[in-house]
């Protein structure tokens, strides 16, 4: 039979390729190379690669479904897990998907990919995949296998080794995220060398001069930056290179993983970071305190639900439903400064603010304060009773 195989180009999707022949005794291998903005290097490498050792190589372009499904639904949440704004856990249910349709397509029996059994891709991979009823192989967790032994066994069956020994660690990217993760950076007192950064410039040597930019925001998306309107992937890419360039999105941070291991990982996402504090703020201007703060913990398990990869848990569309009801006032306008690895706002208006300088303002007389003594009467009422009580 047949088997589709999520492919990346690296060495362990590679020496999936003849082990699903040899070890598992599947006939055909089909694999699929998805590209969610990642480096165009990396998806020609995985293209050449996969069309010379597979049967059938796909190179599919998901940008447009990872933006609308994935990113802008995690704008609309503030999707951070642990304090970060996530990126590999968005995509890899979208390239799950495809792989199946793939599947489904070529008549295949079994789906395959080549997460290591430590870590949260194969989960996220697992769950799309057992839906479809298909046979899940993972080469990698279910041979417990080491780099060292991949390194031989690529070796002996023309597998290309990647020779970059001095660079040991395993990179993930996509539109809205770069993963840095292994090798020396498993030593969380390692101090990362500059080397291992792509997106974003040092802090310390990003310009001098601050940059101020215009997000402006449609029913919780971004739409325009300084007034040009542009699509979503072109205004992330956009983003990404500006707010890289002053040095803003670096994470250096310990991580629980879904099967409870501790992780040390390093991330960049300059425009998530832009993008989720403008989005944030905008959503403190036009919400009512009550929507605002009950979303925060929608919003909590929002990205937890979407760090799982559970997008077809029934509470993920309820989650859904009801951020975007939220969003239909998140309009307007966030000015930002970006400057040495920081993001500030510095400024935002709406049509939808009900924001009233009249009621707020020290210098008006709109409203009439000795309102206010009624409400303090009763006040913390019955914290006061319970105090008095105790201290007879
Ligand atoms: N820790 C992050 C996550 O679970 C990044 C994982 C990176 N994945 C990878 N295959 N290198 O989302
Ligand atoms: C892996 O273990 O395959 C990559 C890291 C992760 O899935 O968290």
């Amino acid at each position: 039979g047949t088997v589709v195989l999520a492919y990346s180009g690296g060495l362990d999707t590679s020496i999936c390729i003849p082990l699903l022949k040899e070890e598992y005794g599947y006939d055909r291998v089909v694999t699929v190379a998805a590209d969610v903005g990642q480096r165009k290097e990396e998806i020609s490498v995985a293209e050449e690669k996969g069309k010379r050792l597979a049967d059938k190589h796909y190179t599919l372009d998901l940008i447009e479904p990872f933006v609308s499904r994935c990113l802008m639904p995690s704008i609309k949440a503030n999707g951070l897990y642990e304090g970060y704004p996530m990126g590999t856990s968005l995509a890899r249910p979208v390239i799950a998907e495809a792989v199946v349709e793939i599947a489904k397509k070529e008549g295949a029996v079994a789906v395959a990919h080549g997460c290591t059994g430590k870590g949260n891709d194969q989960l996220r991979f697992d769950v799309v995949f057992r839906s479809a009823d298909l046979e899940v192989v993972a080469p990698i967790r279910e041979r417990n296998m080491t780099r060292e032994w991949e390194i031989e066994y690529a070796k002996e069956h023309g597998v290309p080794v990647p020779v970059d020994k001095e660079k040991p660690w395993s990179v993930d990217e996509n539109l809205w995220s770069r993963s840095i993760e292994g090798g020396k950076l498993e030593d969380p007192a390692f101090h990362p060398p500059e080397e291992i950064y792509a997106w974003t410039a040092s802090p310390l040597k990003a310009p001098d001069e601050p940059k101020i930019l215009t997000i402006t925001f449609e029913k919780g998306i971004p739409v325009a930056l300084d007034g040009v309107r542009m699509k979503g992937a072109d205004l992330i890419r956009k983003m990404n290179e500006i707010a890289g360039s002053h040095g803003i999105g670096r994470n250096d941070m310990m991580e629980n993983r879904v099967l409870g291991i501790k992780a040390r990982e390093i991330y960049e996402h300059p425009a998530a970071t832009v993008l989720l504090a403008a989005h944030a703020d905008l959503e403190r201007l036009v919400l009512t305190r009550e929507e605002y703060s009950f979303k925060q913990g929608v919003d909590a398990k929002w990205a937890q639900l979407a760090y799982y990869g559970l997008i077809y848990e029934p509470l993920w569309d309820a989650l859904n439903a009801f951020i975007d009801t939220t969003q239909l006032r998140v309009n307007g306008d966030v000015d930002v400064r970006l400057f040495k690895g920081s993001v500030t706002v510095i400024g935002r208006s709406s049509k939808d603010s009900f924001y009233s300088i009249d009621i707020a303002s020290f210098d008006s007389t709109t409203v009439d304060q000795t309102d206010a003594i009624g409400y303090s009467m009763y006040y913390g009422l019955q914290a006061r009773l319970v105090r008095k009580k105790q201290n007879k």
